[in-house]
């Protein structure tokens, strides 16, 4: 008898169709159901075949695959475990997520994708809505880029999915082009993307983005927050550069150098006019705070504390540096929160 599920609840919707939370009628078990127009997927037997692989591979950071096939009115569907705590996009919502959350969920991508390239399967599809969260709050890949659309068919200027092409690697132009290292550059945008937020990314037409891409110009390597340290920086850079020989040369070396990184406080960023706060919180159980504001008389003060809790440190008096132009005051506070970040103040 052909599997059959009761559709419960619409949870999003992306380039390749929908997602409905549903419970199948035989067995009562929930899932999650990716549900495709076949007109979406390029390859049928490709998708099939990867499928079935990604069923039989089971890993701790990939969500599970139950099963795939047709349902009644034509459509593909892959039914999937079920996260109840959504994506990292749904984690984030467009903000900086705090660095080691970020770092970890990343991590927690990168052995999947070793797991992934080792048996010849490229992701294709590395995004924050791709990453969905397990119970204990682990990065979980899915959506393996089983349906894509042919690059070559694609017309950038047309392109309603415009953060397809903000992680498509730019070398990729046909579908063949898709490989391990493109799954690696896909990483450091996401990456990017997790460290510093959406704001970072300007939202420009997806023909002038994918250019801009081609030049190692977009997401632009000036978008960084003042907390992210330049070791992070240069290693997310490495992994988004468009010379793919440039990059880290498998998922696991982007995994190490990932994992060298020192950060040891977590910080939320919050701007009003002639004033911005920095509020961390350290791996050391203390609280950090910078603030970096101007005066009355047009020149720029920097304030920075350090405490036990959050009340002590508005108790505290703050070391201050005053009268300094704009461009002294972005360059002091942005040395403060490096030498935080990394634990060395
Ligand atoms: N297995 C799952 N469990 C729970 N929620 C899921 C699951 N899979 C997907 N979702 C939810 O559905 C949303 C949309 O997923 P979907 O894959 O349709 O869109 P997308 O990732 O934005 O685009 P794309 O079509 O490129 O994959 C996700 O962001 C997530 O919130
Ligand atoms: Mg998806």
């Amino acid at each position: 008898m052909a599997v059959s599920f009761d559709f419960r609840q619409r949870l999003g919707s992306g380039y390749f169709g929908e997602v409905w939370r549903a419970v199948e009628t035989g067995l009562g078990h929930e899932v999650a159901l990716k549900c495709i127009p076949p007109d979406k997927i390029v390859n049928q037997g490709n998708f099939f075949q990867e499928a079935q692989t990604l069923k039989a591979s089971e890993h701790a950071n990939i969500v599970r695959v139950h099963d795939t096939g047709t349902l009644a009115d034509g459509r593909i569907y892959v039914s999937m475990e079920f996260l109840r705590r959504g994506s990292v996009e749904d984690e984030a919502r467009g903000a900086p997520l705090p660095l080691s959350r970020a770092k970890r969920l990343m991590v927690d991508v990168l052995r999947a994708l070793t797991h992934a390239h080792d048996q010849q399967i490229v992701h294709r599809d590395i995004k924050p809505a791709n990453i969905l969260i397990g119970d204990a709050g682990e990065g979980k890949l899915s959506d393996f880029g089983l349906a894509l659309p042919d690059v070559t068919g694609l017309n950038m200027a047309q392109v309603k999915q415009y953060q397809y092409v903000l992680h498509l690697a730019p070398e990729v132009r046909r579908i063949q082009d898709y490989t391990p290292l493109s799954d690696i550059y896909a990483c450091g945008v996401t990456l990017f993307r997790l460290v510093n937020g959406d704001n970072a990314v300007p939202a420009i037409p997806p023909a002038q983005a994918h250019q801009l891409a081609r030049r190692g110009e977009f997401p632009p390597r000036d978008g960084y927050r003042d907390f992210v340290p330049q070791a992070l920086k240069r290693m997310i850079n490495m992994a988004m550069s468009v010379d793919p020989a440039s990059r880290h040369q498998s998922a696991e070396a982007m995994r190490h150098a990932l994992e060298q990184q020192s950060l040891c406080v977590d910080w939320v960023e919050t701007q009003t006019a002639g004033r911005c706060t920095w509020t961390g919180h350290g791996q050391d159980g203390l609280h950090y705070e910078v603030t970096k504001r101007q005066q009355p008389d047009r020149r720029w003060t920097v304030l920075t504390r350090k405490g036990p809790t959050l009340n002590a440190l508005r108790r505290m008096g703050a070391l201050c540096s005053t009268n300094m132009r704009k461009p002294d005051a972005d360059k002091r506070a942005r040395r403060i929160l490096q030498d935080f970040t990394k634990g060395r103040a």
